[in-house]
């Protein structure tokens, strides 16, 4: 099962070029499963709601129907983080795009900074879902900071977590070796990289995009800025496997009862 990480430098609004763009990335390298960053085709720092609503997208909509045909014509799954427009109101959203034509929605849980401005909170829960002989689970950029997001995702059965970011801090490409190898789980965290200015505040995104094994070892890192496209070849087979030695198992030995005695000296 090959796998892709694709990092781009989107330029804030401008749609049309950031989504030709991204398309082009993809034709670069073949692979089952394309993970694209979080906002990947409008840019990340909104600066007011009438933005949101001119820039996000419905389901059933044109852009979104770009990467449906793409997935369909490549015969791949593209995974990709989009501002979407719902009945609801404004969610931060990843879409899994499969060749059938079905999709995957998610909506992240964890909202970070100005983001509670401008989006709801995610609805959806976190969920798993099969493609081939490998289930992938969905999270998005600051999901990460909260253990419970990978470890749940990895106790419904993820192999691979598909984790689209915008990462402005610089930790969580150390963190995903202690998840990654925590949950035994392939941690695939497909990040952003440039500067975005506006309205007096500037935000720069990290780069280094990377996908870590379930024994924690670094299988691709992205440079630091610019875009790149990186591929590997992984087994769905290693994270299902979570005994770390013939006697422990770290998924069978957990001990739910005790995890959540609080307020107790
Ligand atoms: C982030 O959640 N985009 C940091």
């Amino acid at each position: 099962m090959r796998v892709a990480l694709v990092q781009n430098s989107p330029r804030f609004g401008r749609k049309e070029e950031n989504i030709q763009r991204l398309l082009s990335l993809i034709d670069k390298e073949k692979a089952d499963v394309y993970v694209l960053p979080e906002l990947s085709y409008t840019g990340y720092q909104f600066v007011s709601k009438k933005e949101v609503e001119e820039l996000s997208d419905s389901l059933d909509s044109k852009p979104i129907h770009r990467f449906k045909e793409k997935a369909q014509e490549l015969g791949s799954v593209i995974i990709f983080g989009f501002p979407e427009r719902a009945e609801e109101g404004f969610f931060n959203s990843s879409l899994a795009a499969l060749p059938d034509g079905s999709t995957i929605l998610y909506r992240k849980t964890h909202l970070f900074y100005k983001e509670k401005l401008y989006f709801l909170p995610g609805n959806t829960g976190f969920s798993v879902f099969k493609y081939k002989d490998m289930r992938i689970g969905l999270a998005i950029c600051f999901d990460w900071f909260f253990p419970e997001s990978f470890r749940t995702l990895a106790l419904l059965g993820a192999d691979l977590i598909a984790h689209c970011s915008n990462l402005v801090m610089p930790y969580c490409q150390q963190a995903n070796f202690a998840q990654a190898l925590m949950n035994r789980v392939y941690i695939a965290t497909a990040n952003r990289t440039g500067t975005e200015f506006r309205e007096e505040e500037s935000l720069t995104f990290t780069g280094e995009s990377v996908l870590v094994s379930p024994r924690g070892e670094y299988l691709l890192r992205g440079p630091e800025e610019g875009e790149a496209v990186l591929v590997c070849d992984i087994d769905p087979m290693l994270s299902r496997d979570k005994k770390i030695n013939p006697y422990n198992d770290v998924f069978m030995e957990r001990r739910p009862s005790f995890y959540t005695r609080l307020g107790t000296p």
